[in-house]
């Protein structure tokens, strides 16, 4: 988005049937708030499509990608990793840092499914709670982007999209985009 590297997010331990439309959230919600990419792990092709057709109908840039080793992912990722989960640190204590850390280099966000591995606590450079609550990834992941985008994502331009919606205080209105 406006920042200077990127923030890909990755989604742990889809359950194929169970998890699609939570996982399909996940990586819409990536996209809506500022994401550049969300990694898939498992076989989620058709929450990748779904995604994959909001970015061709509604704009990106937004990349979609399914992977069957989530830990090099995390292992090999060349930056700062953040763990989104109910044990973790405050946000509100670290979201300073997160930010400090992403002027100098990419983001991943890490969120699970059902249990996580505890390896993957220890892999991450933070562990972070939106609250010491339960709740779910989605909410999570909401609440994590806009803290570290600080509210500016919400007036994000999209590019390339064959669509937009026009705000109305009542009623639905989207069209077509005309070509520049
Ligand atoms: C339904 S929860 C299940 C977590 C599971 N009980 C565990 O211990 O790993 C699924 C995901 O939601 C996210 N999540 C749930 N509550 C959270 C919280 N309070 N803060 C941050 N992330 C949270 C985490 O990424 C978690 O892996």
């Amino acid at each position: 988005m406006q920042a200077e590297h990127e923030v890909v997010v990755l989604r742990l331990g889809h359950r194929p049937g169970r998890d699609n439309r939570m996982t399909t959230h996940v990586g819409l919600t990536a996209r809506a708030l500022g994401a550049d990419r969300v990694v898939i792990a498992g076989a989620a092709s058709g929450s990748k499509k779904t995604i994959d057709d909001i970015t061709d109908r509604f704009g990106g840039p937004f990349d979609v990608e399914l992977t069957d080793s989530p830990r090099r992912v995390i292992r090999e990722w060349e930056g700062t990793t953040v763990h989104l989960t109910m044990y973790g640190l405050p946000i509100q204590n670290v979201e300073d840092d997160i930010r400090r850390d992403l002027d100098d280099d990419p983001l991943l966000v890490i969120v699970g499914a059902e249990k996580v591995p505890f390896d993957v606590y220890e892999l991450s450079v933070y562990n972070v709670g939106v609250t010491n609550q339960p709740h779910s990834e989605v909410a999570g992941l909401a609440v994590f982007l806009d803290r570290l985008f600080d509210g500016r994502e919400l007036g994000r331009e999209w590019e390339n999209a064959t669509h937009r919606v026009i705000p109305k205080e009542t009623g639905k209105k989207v069209e077509p985009v005309e070509e520049a």
